[in-house]
């Protein structure tokens, strides 16, 4: 395992920035450099804050100048561009890059040169939300991206995935692992990899060796060696070492979840990505919504450094985890002063400082009745339960990074969340219990907070049989750390 060993040096000692991006190599982090590009613009007035371009000529006006905006004559403020080939979504004519041009193509956002399309609706099932029954205007309601021409919402497991669409119906698995891809997950499959070897007698449990083939005589097989779940990730390093699909934290992709899309009494929120995909900055005073990764997890741990970039308003920030629809999903969110919320109806909301732990289990989904639930610390019946308030009511401060980590265990039902301020432990949940839902997605939470930034995002798999791993993991952890001292 090669690693770099910069993280032992951090080139912004004051300001959270774990990419640890340094472009003109001057030795100041990008992220409190105030001319990354050294051009003599400071960042915050550089159309091109990453490259040298003094004279900042902007074509479109989008804000983005014309050096390094991937659609210089098309204004895309968001630069979106979904097969990264450089050329930004808003003036590409083959967005997904599977040349099909745009105007052709039954799913313009997703690879798919087959356009298969089963129930002939002119989408096809590369991005039908479903792709057997013929739904035109692929109707989401609940955000779950089961469309609600064949949402049924029975889930007799509570893992987020509808009985007829769970690959484990009667064991909870919200990951859906299914290493052999044979329709059955893991969680109810005797033997994942298909490898006629049963799974309690299987030394490579995710990868196929029929030869069962053991040179070093530890019980753990040469063909899963330093990858158990074969996706080319090393153990040390892989956040989900027992789940092929997930290789690393990444919310370059993310779902934005509106939970008072109609309201008006505030904009939507506004997301940006730094960092690949492990930073998240949101930039608007905003309605509730959400950030929703798009990788599915049963116990899990998540930790974020938070901050907020202003010292204008006190409102709501945090984490959302076990997302399974836009009506159900915990969030853990964190207000910096007590306010009643301006909007008395439909229902009494009053927000007490510090962080609380939330169910929320909606009958009406997104609307004014979540958003006033949302707000309130207390119970608002149909909407929200709150499972845990901070009693010694610590807001956040401005200017401040906090690490918040969270850890979630479905099968017994555990949570517990944990602020730092630096070492210090600011506040903790302790054993929280509550077995409503069975694990689901991971995302960003704001309510009414500008300028919020999520950095550092990390989420990894926990609570598995991997005995194994962990100790490799550790070992290598620690070879790791005395190479980079050496
Ligand atoms: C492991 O994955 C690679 C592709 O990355 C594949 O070529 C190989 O066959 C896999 N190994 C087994 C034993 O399935
Ligand atoms: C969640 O809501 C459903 C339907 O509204 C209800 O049947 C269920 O009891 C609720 N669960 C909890 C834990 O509140």
């Amino acid at each position: 395992v090669k690693m770099s060993c910069d993280w032992m040096q951090d080139n912004c000692p004051m300001l959270p920035n774990s990419g640890q991006e340094d472009l003109d190599m001057d030795g100041q982090g990008d992220a409190c450099d105030p001319d990354d590009d050294n051009d003599d613009i400071i960042d915050e007035r550089d159309n091109c804050p990453l490259v040298y371009n003094p004279r900042q000529f902007d074509s479109d006006r989008d804000g983005i100048g014309d050096r390094c905006d991937n659609c210089p004559f098309e204004s895309n403020p968001l630069q979106t561009d979904t097969d990264d080939n450089g050329e930004g979504d808003a003036c590409s004519i083959d967005i997904d890059g599977d040349e099909v041009l745009n105007d052709q193509d039954n799913c313009p956002l997703v690879y798919n040169t087959d356009q298969r399309d089963t129930d002939l609706d002119g989408v096809g099932d590369q991005c039908d939300n479903c792709p057997l029954l013929h739904n035109p205007l692929q109707l989401d309601s609940d955000s779950d991206l089961v469309g609600d021409m064949c949402d049924s919402s029975e889930d007799i497991d509570e893992d987020g995935h509808q009985n007829s669409l769970d690959n484990c119906p009667y064991i909870a698995n919200s990951n859906q692992a299914d290493h052999d891809n044979d329709g059955k997950g893991d969680a109810c499959d005797h033997d994942d990899d298909n490898d006629g070897i049963p799974d309690d007698r299987d030394n490579c449990r995710l990868v196929p060796n029929r030869d069962q083939l053991d040179s070093d005589g530890d019980s753990s097989g040469d063909a899963c060696f330093d990858d158990f779940d074969n996706d080319t990730i090393p153990d040390a390093l892989d956040p989900c070492p027992l789940n092929q699909d997930i290789g690393s934290t990444d919310f370059r992709k993310f779902q934005v979840v509106l939970l008072d899309p109609k309201g008006t009494t505030q904009s939507d929120p506004l997301w940006v990505i730094r960092s690949q995909g492990t930073e998240l900055l949101q930039t608007a005073n905003s309605d509730p919504g959400i950030a929703l990764g798009f990788d599915k997890f049963s116990a899990v741990d998540f930790s974020v450094t938070f901050y907020v970039n202003t010292n204008r308003d006190d409102d709501y920030a945090g984490i959302v985890f076990a997302y399974q629809s836009s009506r159900r999903f915990y969030v853990v969110m964190w207000k910096q002063v007590s306010q009643a919320y301006w909007e008395k109806r439909p229902s009494k909301a009053f927000g007490t400082a510090g962080v609380s732990i939330k169910l929320v289990n909606s009958s009406t989904g997104p609307g004014e009745y979540l958003r006033n639930a949302l707000w309130h610390t207390g119970h608002t019946r149909h909407q929200v339960r709150t499972l845990w308030h901070d009693p010694n009511e610590i807001g956040w401060k401005d200017y401040t990074a906090y690490r918040m980590h969270l850890i979630h265990r479905p099968k017994t039902g555990f949570i517990r969340v944990v602020v730092y301020e630096g070492r210090e432990i600011l506040s903790d949940s302790g054993a929280v219990y509550d077995h409503t839902l069975a694990g689901g997605r991971l995302g960003l939470f704001v309510f009414s907070q500008e300028h919020v930034l999520f950095s550092d995002l990390r989420y990894e798999c926990r609570g598995e049989i991997y005995f194994n791993i962990i100790i490799i993991s550790t070992h290598q952890w620690w070879k790791m750390q005395l190479q980079c001292k050496a």
